[in-house]
């Protein structure tokens, strides 16, 4: 359990900040106060209900949670979602492009960050509702939540 809050404390220090290519940044970034919020949620293990919609209609319904990224909903939950996430949440592949329900998009509690947008933008079938799952972190209130995955993904890697 100790590695596994580790692991999280460490990806949040990674999102939205690892394109900057500096520590320095991920402690004058506001965001770094998060891993400590998210990290107490995640001990109380509350449980949301997230489902992944496929671009073929059939739809991966999964207990998740809270604290999680929707990343590790999918990693922790073996969903076989092709080429998702190949970066392993370090905002640079776009693979883990989700488009939201506009209500949905509109109650997340954090916007994209300039470096999410930059990825987002290299994305296949971006809209207005679009984010990246490695940065979106499950809250209580996201319960029910539903995500549509785009049929076709760009690693922006390659
Ligand atoms: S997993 Fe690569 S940008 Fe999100």
């Amino acid at each position: 359990m100790l590695r596994n809050l580790l692991k999280s404390v460490t990806t949040r220090n990674l999102r939205c900040s690892i394109k900057n290519n500096g520590i320095t940044s991920n402690f004058i970034n506001q965001r770094s106060i998060a891993p400590l919020s998210t990290t107490e949620l995640a001990l109380k293990e509350e449980k949301v209900k997230v489902t992944f919609v496929l671009y073929d209609g059939k739809k991966l319904e999964t207990e998740a949670k809270v604290g999680d990224t929707l990343l590790d909903v999918v990693v922790n939950n073996d969903l076989n979602i092709e080429g998702y996430g190949a970066c392993e949440g370090t905002l640079t592949c776009s693979t883990c492009h989700v488009v939201l329900k506009k209500e949905d998009y509109d109650r997340l509690p954090e916007e994209a960050c300039d470096e999410e947008r930059d990825m987002l933008d290299l994305a296949y079938g971006l809209t207005d509702t679009s984010r990246l799952g490695c940065q979106i972190t499950l809250t209580k209130d996201l319960d029910g939540l539903e995500v549509k995955v785009p049929e076709t993904i760009n690693d922006a890697r390659s």
